[in-house]
């Protein structure tokens, strides 16, 4: 069984869903631990499932570097097969990166290497183009720039807004990342490939 941390910021409805699959039986992987760099509303959910969660509060460090050692040192008490950031908000040190990767995946809303970053959803509609995305990838040390394990398109619709958008690319994200962990827990998917750590 593959045992999986996951962080967030926000709402954590990618985390959710990754937990309800993860309560099937049959799936073979199982969150262990949810974490966090602020008080998520997402923790509710890790609540509601039973699974143990954390805080490393950005705020709370003098320094990025500083912050991503103590997260590191949490995540080490729970030693998990994979790491997955689900809707974290703030770029890893690659101290942080060396050590997990390439078991340290991300999902973001755009079809990568389209539109990286923090506004992948807003970037997609401010350009205007016909369709976006969504993709889960082997974090690196840069900015949404790792090995790419799956991605789909999704169309932008007239009249779209960042929240329209943004709520028909996370049902897709689900699925993809589902899959991913899915895939990586049944050894279809083998991340020692993607040796992301020195990019
Ligand atoms: C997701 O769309 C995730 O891909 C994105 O934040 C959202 C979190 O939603 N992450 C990024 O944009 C990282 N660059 P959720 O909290 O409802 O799961």
């Amino acid at each position: 069984m593959l045992t999986v941390a996951v962080l967030i910021s926000g709402t954590g409805s990618n985390l959710r869903a990754l937990l309800e699959a993860a309560s099937e039986p049959g799936f073979p992987a199982r969150v262990v631990v949810v974490g966090a760099d602020r008080e998520a509303d997402g923790f509710a959910h890790a609540e509601a499932f039973g699974i143990p969660s954390f805080e490393v509060p950005y705020s709370s460090f003098e320094s990025r570097d500083a912050w991503g050692a103590e997260l590191d040192a949490q995540l080490r008490v729970w030693s998990p097969d994979l790491v997955v950031l689900s809707g974290l908000m703030r770029l890893l040190p690659a101290a942080v990166v060396d050590a997990w990767a390439p078991r340290l995946i991300n999902t973001h809303p755009a079809y990568l290497p389209e539109f990286p970053g923090a506004h992948g959803v807003r970037d997609a509609l401010a350009a205007g183009v016909a369709e976006t995305g969504a993709s889960v990838i082997v974090v690196d040390r840069g900015v949404d720039s790792g090995p790419i394990l799956a991605q789909e398109r999704v169309p932008v619709l007239p009249g779209d807004t960042e929240h329209t958008l943004h709520e028909r690319i996370k049902p897709v994200e689900r699925r993809l990342l589902i899959d991913v962990v899915r895939r990586i827990a049944t050894g279809d998917l083998d991340l020692a490939s993607f040796d992301a750590s020195d990019a």
